[in-house]
């Protein structure tokens, strides 16, 4: 039974549409192309591969076995597990984390409102010239009062849906869009693939160059593989805490990495055939998807329904994402202050929506967030990279340390395997929990901090 009044999804399947609705969003159809692209294409994205397998997937599990454990959020989580330490500062930093990435993730979830509104009017497809849907996308992220209307509105429907709860308002949203999603995706990826020179964007995405291979390349592998599976902040320890006792949960953490990576990698599909065939530079940085999906459209049938479906589609997959970030945020309000959820949700929006603001604007209307104190790099940018590639990678390092040392593999698998439901990798999870994961994350960020390369 569910702590009372905390609530609980519907089943196995209620859960892993909402965890994978966490999971897949901007994560994988706007960072992961421009990242891959800005860090070499497949010599990236074999380490990112690698890094889901070897970190993602143990820590999704070691998440969900403190949530299905503890029923709370991350700080009562940690504090209900480690009584009387400092771990529950963990679960702090977590909530501080997601409050973070939902202030920068609301800006790029408001520029696919636009892109929608674009599409809906009937113009998705106007320009497809590379150098004038760049000069639209400069534009419209350039301005001051358009990014922020579309954030306020994001993180709108965002409180929204927070508002009304776990299963009420989580559940019923992906239900459906989810699996339409994917089969819009594939038709995209289909299209994509048989444009004139649209083989090279394959070979660019799959033929690793290990050239190109540096620290900054296999940390920035890391942070996607994390962010893209809503890791290191406590996320999936707050999914897993409505967990259903008498399911499987194990395998449901699984199948949710295997498709989050599955849409992730039929984003590359889309975006780097349709690149090469139009010839933009891969390293084009955050505006790289919206720059290019227009070309697409162009020239798919019905290219502007298409366009309605996907950015539609595109904007519940970041709504399903932003309700998991400020979730966290809320049930901790919520398990720890004793607020009521709806005040919870109105405020600390409201408070993110004012962190959002400096990102909203970093993007060309103030320039001294766009060259951010020197850094060279946007505000928005900044805070993708401190809460998104950092903070997370440093979150899941703390946590395979807790589950593993401090917990301990019996106690955390005996929360796995509370069905009955056996993890028949077991003894090799625990291996990568204890030793492989910490060992791995910890050299990647003591060596950027001796190095001092930190951007
Ligand atoms: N994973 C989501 C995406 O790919 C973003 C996200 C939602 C997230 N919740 C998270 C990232 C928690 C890190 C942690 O778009």
């Amino acid at each position: 039974m569910a702590t009372a009044g905390r609530g609980e999804w519907s089943g196995k399947l209620g859960f892993i549409l909402a965890a994978a609705g966490s999971a897949i969003g901007l994560g994988n159809i706007w960072r992961f192309p421009y990242t891959a692209g800005e860090n070499g294409g497949g010599a990236f994205v074999l380490v990112y591969l690698f890094f889901v397998l070897v970190i993602g997937i143990p820590v999704v599990l070691a998440e969900l076995s403190i949530g299905r454990f503890a029923k709370l959020n991350p700080v009562g989580a940690l504090k209900k597990i480690a009584p009387g330490t400092k771990w529950s500062w963990l679960g702090g930093l977590g909530v501080l984390t997601g409050f973070g990435i939902l202030a920068f993730y609301s800006v790029v979830a408001g520029w696919t409102l636009s892109y929608l509104w674009g599409a809906l009017t009937g113009h998705a497809s106007d320009v497809t010239s590379a150098e004038e849907t760049a000069a639209v996308f400069n534009h419209l992220i350039g301005g001051s009062i358009m990014p922020l209307v579309l954030t306020a509105i994001f993180m709108a429907l965002t409180i929204f849906i927070v508002r009304g709860g776990v299963s009420g308002g989580i559940e019923r949203a992906t239900k459906i869009l989810m699996p339409t999603l994917l089969v819009v995706l594939i038709i995209m990826a289909i299209r994509s693939m048989t444009l004139d020179g649209g083989s090279e964007g394959i070979a660019y995405l799959f033929k690793p160059d290990f050239s190109k291979l540096s620290v900054g390349v296999i940390l920035a592998a890391l942070g996607q593989a994390l962010f893209s599976l809503s890791l290191g902040m406590g996320a999936m320890i707050t999914y897993g805490s409505y967990f259903p006792d008498r399911e499987n949960l194990p395998q449901a953490g699984i199948i949710v990495a295997f498709f989050d990576t599955a849409i992730a990698f039929l984003a590359g599909l889309i975006i780097f055939p349709a690149l090469f065939s139009v010839g933009v530079d891969p390293n084009g940085g955050p505006g790289l998807v919206f720059v290019i999906l227009p070309s697409i459209f162009a020239q798919l049938p019905a290219g502007n329904l298409f366009a309605v479906a996907f950015y539609f589609l595109l904007a519940i997959a970041a709504l399903t994402s932003t309700i998991s970030l400020l979730e966290v945020v809320v049930s901790y309000f919520v398990d720890e202050k004793q607020w009521d959820r709806k005040k919870a949700a109105l405020w600390i929006g409201l408070a993110c929506f004012g962190m959002a603001v400096p990102s909203a604007l970093s993007q060309g209307a103030v320039g001294g967030l766009t060259d951010f104190l020197g850094t060279g790099i946007s505000f928005l940018d900044l805070q993708n990279i401190i809460w998104g590639n950092y903070s997370l990678s440093f979150g899941a390092l703390m946590l395979c340390i807790f589950v593993g040392w401090k917990w301990g593999i019996p106690a955390a698998l005996g929360s796995l395997e509370s069905s009955g439901h056996r993890l028949a990798v077991g003894g090799f999870w625990s291996i990568l929990v204890r030793y492989v994961c910490p060992v791995a994350v910890g050299a990647i960020l003591v060596y950027i901090i001796i190095t001092q390369q930190y951007f």
